[in-house]
């Protein structure tokens, strides 16, 4: 029990990360039932987008019920920073309020603190307890958030799956976790390349109150991601991962078709639009991983995954990741 928990209302401070397609109720509440907490996140429990941003909404609030239905723990839900012109965020935020929700992940930039500032104050005033993690973790944004009332603050590194920050400084886990945990008073959370006790006992000696993890869970048992997308990870190592940048963000995809046909593209200096064509134009990660087409999608993953060995249940993972650490 430490601030984390405190704050969130859980056992042990290890949540689980927001990842596009393949986060559900299932899997959320496997982990806030673990004693850790479960996010849903965008496109939680779903197959296929919807254009309608109140069809979105409503299908995070049947994804919500059917999260309580599985866990009376508390667990979170995204909300993406809305940039101006987002249509997005107010039905989502509406249907968060609505549902009762008390933990909040918000996913932000991190290159305009002083707006993100006010949308965190905003959420604040709601009564909203909130997770903030920036695609672009910095001091200056960690701060302004702080003051903006945020109660966590997730440091990402580059040691992470997913997409990665794309900025000119990409810093990894050991960089970014001192940095943002000596600029804030609040807690400060480790993300990028969290798998076992290992790496979750070098994230409390960088100064983090909690780990937050993404790929790990990709690797277990309540994780609706394809068994060909799980098997890849447990059987792959870091050096088979192909890194490319698309406009905004760098990847890293295990070696499917569409990776390296991306991976090419990079290499070959076709630029990021080209780049993101390829990763996407046949499903992308919703291939890859829910749908385990390891040719025509791709398996964006930690650089970590050497350390996983096996496809465990949540609370394997969780009571892995807390086991001898004096959170
Ligand atoms: C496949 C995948 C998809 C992700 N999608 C999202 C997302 O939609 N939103 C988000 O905030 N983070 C996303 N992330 C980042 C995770 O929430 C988390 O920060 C990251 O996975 C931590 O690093 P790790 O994978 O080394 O544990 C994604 C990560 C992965 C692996």
């Amino acid at each position: 029990m430490n601030r984390v928990c405190e704050i969130l209302g859980i056992e042990k401070p290890v949540v689980q990360g927001s990842m596009t397609w393949i986060t559900s109720a299932e899997l959320a509440a496997a982990v806030s039932n673990a004693g850790g907490m479960g996010i849903l996140g965008f496109n939680a429990g779903q197959t296929e987008m919807t254009p309608d941003p109140i069809e979105t909404a409503e299908r995070m609030r049947a994804e919500i019920k059917k999260t309580r239905a599985l866990t009376d723990k508390p667990f979170a839900v995204t909300y993406m920073m809305p940039m101006p012109g987002d249509v997005f965020g107010e039905p989502l935020l509406n249907v968060i309020l609505e549902e009762g929700m008390k933990n909040i992940f918000v996913l932000g930039f991190g290159f305009d603190p002083a707006y993100e500032a006010g949308v965190i104050r905003g959420l604040k005033e709601k009564g909203l307890t909130v997770l903030y993690r920036a695609i672009d973790a910095n001091v200056i944004g960690s701060k302004m958030i702080e003051e903006a009332g945020a109660d966590i603050i997730v440091a990402t590194g580059a040691d992470e799956g997913g997409g990665v920050s794309g900025s000119n400084t990409v810093m990894g886990t050991f960089s970014v976790v001192p940095m943002i945990a000596d600029a804030v008073n609040i807690p400060v959370m480790a993300a990028g390349g969290i798998v076992d006790k290992r790496t979750a006992k070098a994230a409390k000696a960088l100064g983090a109150e909690g780990v937050y993890c993404g790929t790990v869970f990709i690797a277990s048992k309540e994780c609706r991601a394809a068994q060909a997308c799980k098997d890849q990870i447990v059987n792959s190592k870091a050096s088979d991962l192909l890194q490319f940048k698309d406009g905004g963000n760098i990847w890293r995809s295990l070696p499917t078709a569409a990776a390296k046909r991306a991976f090419d593209a990079h290499i070959n200096g076709e630029g990021g639009e080209a780049v993101a064509k390829y990763m996407n134009e046949h499903g992308g990660l919703c291939a890859g991983q829910l749908f385990g087409d390891l040719e025509n999608g791709v398996n964006c993953t930690s650089t970590a995954i050497d350390g996983i060995k096996a496809v465990r249940s949540c609370k394997e993972i969780v009571d892995d990741l807390t086991e001898g650490v004096e959170w």
